[in-house]
């Protein structure tokens, strides 16, 4: 059994089911660039220090530039027998340029080499997704400078509860995006350090340069211990929580988003192409891409706890259930890429139908609250106003109108303080602008607030 690069111990080979079980091949080899990169530094550094030589080091450059270039056009042979991208690689070098391929090892381990390529393509993962929430922001910012007038009704309970500005709604989203953002970049930070030179465990006895490869690869610090580097997952669980909060938001959107385009309320319609219609139903031109967003968020939720479980019973150091921390990571990481590079275009074509969105706020009662506040700056204690004001509720209902739509006379009757400035408050519009401070619905604030996304999140 000579395939693999640890046969020579071994009495006989393991079955093809085992095989199978064991290697990762299929789903690493995914990170052979960041492997590539990683080997390149250490050789860099091996040669620096003198433990191989310079010309080890222009063969192994060589070999590896003609292996990225196989893998790039899909000629190179993956083989399950190799168990892992590391090993593929390492072999394939090894036939192209002999013994300084097969000196690359030195000094190294497939513990700290692994945890290299993953913090590296996390970051890559990382990079992209913080970008994609820009430009998320920046088009719901978009959106809502253009809605800043628009007005719909608010929701507690979902039942209507004080009118708002559509675009108001929209900046709520922007500011839960900018928070996700925020974790990323924080979970970067705990990301970017190097592992390699914790070898298998316990480090290495020749004289390494860990801060040079460090600086090749673009890490702001090194991993300070080396059973801790080689073992621990935390970065990719904190990557895998950021991620499911990203999916959290996305989900909470896509429900409202279906719920507003509903044809039983019909604040907004989708653009044809992130919907489909039914085999059956002539009529029909379901949100499906909303919805699948929502479900899909049910994955991202269980590789977090994959992850979390998978780590929690591990005793120092490397063990080899850490290779089924991959997985999941990947899955996360494609599937918010996904998602938010389609929200980003789907939410640059919602269309508004601001009649509707009128037209709801209207009923409900919604300006009660105001009514309640009119009277409090008229001297009423607020419980006193918000009795009064629902007994007026309740004569609306009996007559089936709208509170704006009650007389002088009736509405003095309630209160005799009430007068004709009342109907300043009672209307959609007045109940906006009146909630006119930072973080309030007002088309004012709403109008700053969106520039200054805008302005945060332009392109750099
Ligand atoms: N494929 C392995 C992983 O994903 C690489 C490290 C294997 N190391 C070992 N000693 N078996 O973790």
């Amino acid at each position: 059994n000579k395939a693999q690069a640890w046969s020579a111990r071994f009495s006989e080979p393991v079955s093809d089911l085992v095989k199978r079980y064991t290697a990762s091949v299929d789903f690493d080899k995914r990170m052979a660039a960041f492997d590539i990169q990683g080997s390149l530094a250490h050789a860099d550094m091996l040669s620096a220090i003198g433990i191989i030589s310079a010309d080890d080091l222009a063969a192994i450059q060589k070999g590896m530039a003609q292996i990225l270039s196989e893998i790039d056009a899909g000629q190179f042979n993956w083989s399950i027998d190799l168990e892992d991208v590391h090993l593929n690689i390492e072999k394939r070098l090894v036939e192209l340029v002999g013994d300084a391929g097969k000196r690359l090892h030195t000094g190294r381990s497939r513990n700290d080499q692994v945890a290299t390529d993953i913090r590296l393509w996390l970051r890559a993962e990382i990079d992209i997704a913080i970008d994609l929430l820009r430009q998320l922001r920046h088009n719901l910012a978009a959106l809502a400078k253009t809605h800043a007038h628009t007005i719909l009704p608010g929701f507690t309970h979902l039942q209507v509860a004080q009118p708002v500005t559509f675009g108001h709604h929209l900046l709520a989203y922007a500011e839960m995006f900018a928070r996700d953002a925020e974790r990323l970049h924080d979970c970067r930070k705990r990301v970017n350090r190097l592992p390699l030179g914790a070898a298998a465990l316990a480090g290495t006895t020749y004289p390494i340069d860990r801060e040079r490869v460090a600086r090749t690869l673009g890490f702001d610090d090194i991993c300070r211990n080396s059973l801790d580097a080689v073992s621990d997952r935390d970065f990719a669980i904190e990557f895998c929580a950021a991620a499911a909060l990203i999916m959290t938001h996305i989900s909470r959107m896509s429900e409202e988003l279906i719920i507003w385009m509903s044809p039983r309320v019909g604040f907004i319609e989708l653009a044809d192409r992130f919907c489909t219609g039914s085999s059956i139903m002539p009529q029909k031109k379901n949100p499906d891409v909303p919805e699948l967003a929502r479900g899909k968020t049910g994955r991202v939720n269980g590789n977090l706890i994959g992850l979390l479980t998978l780590m929690k019973g591990q005793p120092l150091a490397y063990n080899k259930d850490n290779q089924e921390d991959k997985e999941g990571l990947f899955d996360s990481a494609d599937t918010i890429r996904d998602t938010l590079t389609i929200f980003v275009d789907m939410v640059s074509g919602i269309k508004v139908k601001p009649d509707a969105m009128r037209a709801a706020a209207l009923q409900g009662y919604a300006t009660a609250t105001d009514l309640a506040d009119y009277l409090v700056k008229k001297g009423v204690p607020f419980r006193d106003a918000h009795e009064t004001v629902a007994h007026a509720v309740r004569t609306c209902e009996e007559q089936n109108c709208d509170l704006a739509d009650l007389s002088l006379e009736q509405l003095r009757a309630f209160n005799a303080s009430i007068n004709e400035d009342v109907f300043d408050v009672l209307t959609l519009e007045g109940s906006v602008a009146a909630r006119n401070h930072v973080g309030g619905t007002a088309p004012q604030r709403v109008l700053e607030e969106a520039e200054r996304v805008l302005k945060d999140t332009a392109a750099a």
